[in-house]
C-alpha cells in the first residue's frame, strides 16, 4: 500500500511519462532517424529534472519491444512502419511505464485498435482483489474476437521503487494465475496483438543493459564503462549509446559493454521478435489498484 506522498509523486511521473510518449508520438514520421526521437525526449525528462525508467524503446514491425538506437544509429522510419513506443520517467525511483502504437501505413488500424480495446477492457475489471488471470482472460478475449493473437510470453506487471517489472506478472491470456491485486498496488498493463504466432523471442541486436554487480576485467575501456554505469545507471536500465563519451571509439564501447556482460556484471534486454515474424501493436498504460475500480497514472 502506498501512502499519499508516494500517490502524488507516482502521479507527477506518471504524467510526465505521458507528455513524453506523446512527444515522441508525434515525431515518428517517414525518414525521421530513431536516434533523433530518442534524443529528444529522453533529453526533455533531464531537462525536466527527471530520469528515465528505462531507454526509449522504438521497436518496428515484428519486433515487440526493447529496441533502442545504438550509437550513431542511422535507422529512419519507413512509410510502412508499425512502431511501438514505449517509455518511461523516474523519479525518487518512482517509475513510469506507458507505449503506444503507431501505424505509418494507416493500413493496421484495426490490429492497433486490438491492443487499444483489450487495453479498456482489462481496466474496465480492475479493482482491489481481481485475479491476474481475469485481467488476462480480457485482453485475450478482446484481440482474439478481432482476429489476432495476443503475444503469451509478454504481459503487465506490478511497478514498485526502482523495480520496474516486479513480483506480480499479469498475463495477456488466462494463463490460471489466481493471484489477485491489491489496493495500492501500481500496475503497468500492457496488451500486446498480432497477426502471427503470438509468442516472441530474442533477437541478437541488444543495447539495452541494467547493471547487477562489479566484477574485474582486465580491458581499460571494460573497466572505464563499469564505473560510469556503477556511479550512474545502477539502478534502471541503460542504453549503450549513454556511455560513449567512457571510450574513445564504437568499437571499443560495444566490446567493453559485451565483456561486461559475458563477465555477469549486466543484464541484459536483448530486442524481442515475433517467432512467426508477424506484425506487433502494444498499448500499455500504468494505473493505481483502487477499492472499486483503478486509476490511470500514465495520463495527462
Ligand atoms: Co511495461
Amino acid at each position: 500500500m502506498i501512502d499519499e506522498i508516494s500517490i502524488d509523486i507516482a502521479m507527477d511521473v506518471g504524467s510526465m511519462s505521458h507528455r513524453a510518449l506523446i512527444m515522441a508520438r508525434d515525431m515518428v514520421k517517414p525518414g525521421v532517424k530513431l536516434i533523433e526521437v530518442a534524443n529528444k525526449v529522453e533529453g526533455f525528462l533531464r531537462e525536466q529534472g527527471y530520469g528515465t525508467a528505462f531507454p526509449l524503446n522504438l521497436s518496428i514491425n515484428m519486433q515487440a519491444a526493447h529496441y533502442t538506437p545504438s550509437l550513431d544509429d542511422e535507422k529512419v522510419f519507413g512509410p510502412n512502419d508499425l512502431v511501438k513506443v514505449d517509455f518511461g520517467a523516474e523519479k525518487s525511483g518512482v517509475l513510469g511505464d506507458c507505449a503506444l502504437t503507431v501505424d505509418l501505413s494507416g493500413e493496421h488500424g484495426k490490429l492497433v485498435d486490438a491492443t487499444v480495446h483489450a487495453l479498456q477492457n482489462a481496466l474496465s475489471v480492475i479493482r482491489a482483489g481481481v485475479q491476474v488471470n481475469k485481467v488476462g482472460k480480457e485482453i485475450e478475449k478482446t484481440i482474439s474476437s478481432m482476429g489476432f493473437n495476443p503475444i503469451r510470453n509478454l504481459g503487465g506487471h506490478t511497478v514498485k521503487a526502482h523495480d520496474l517489472h516486479s513480483d506480480i506478472f499479469v498475463p495477456n491470456f488466462d494463463n490460471g494465475d489466481e493471484t489477485a491485486l491489491e489496493e495500492g498496488m501500481t500496475v503497468a498493463i500492457e496488451p500486446f496483438a498480432t497477426d502471427g504466432r503470438g509468442l516472441v523471442t530474442e533477437d541478437d541486436i541488444c543495447d539495452i543493459y541494467s547493471y547487477d554487480i562489479d566484477v574485474s576485467v582486465r580491458n581499460s575501456g571494460a573497466r572505464a564503462l563499469q564505473q560510469e554505469i556503477s556511479k550512474n545507471y545502477s539502478h534502471e536500465p541503460f542504453a549503450t549509446r549513454w556511455l560513449s563519451k567512457c571510450v574513445p571509439t564504437r568499437f571499443e564501447l560495444y566490446a567493453g559493454i559485451a565483456e561486461l556482460s559475458r563477465a555477469g556484471a549486466l543484464t541484459r534486454y536483448p530486442t524481442l521478435i515475433e517467432i512467426g515474424h508477424g506484425l506487433v501493436s502494444q498499448a500499455e498504460l500504468e494505473v493505481l489498484v483502487e477499492k472499486d475500480s483503478c486509476a490511470i497514472l500514465t495520463k495527462s
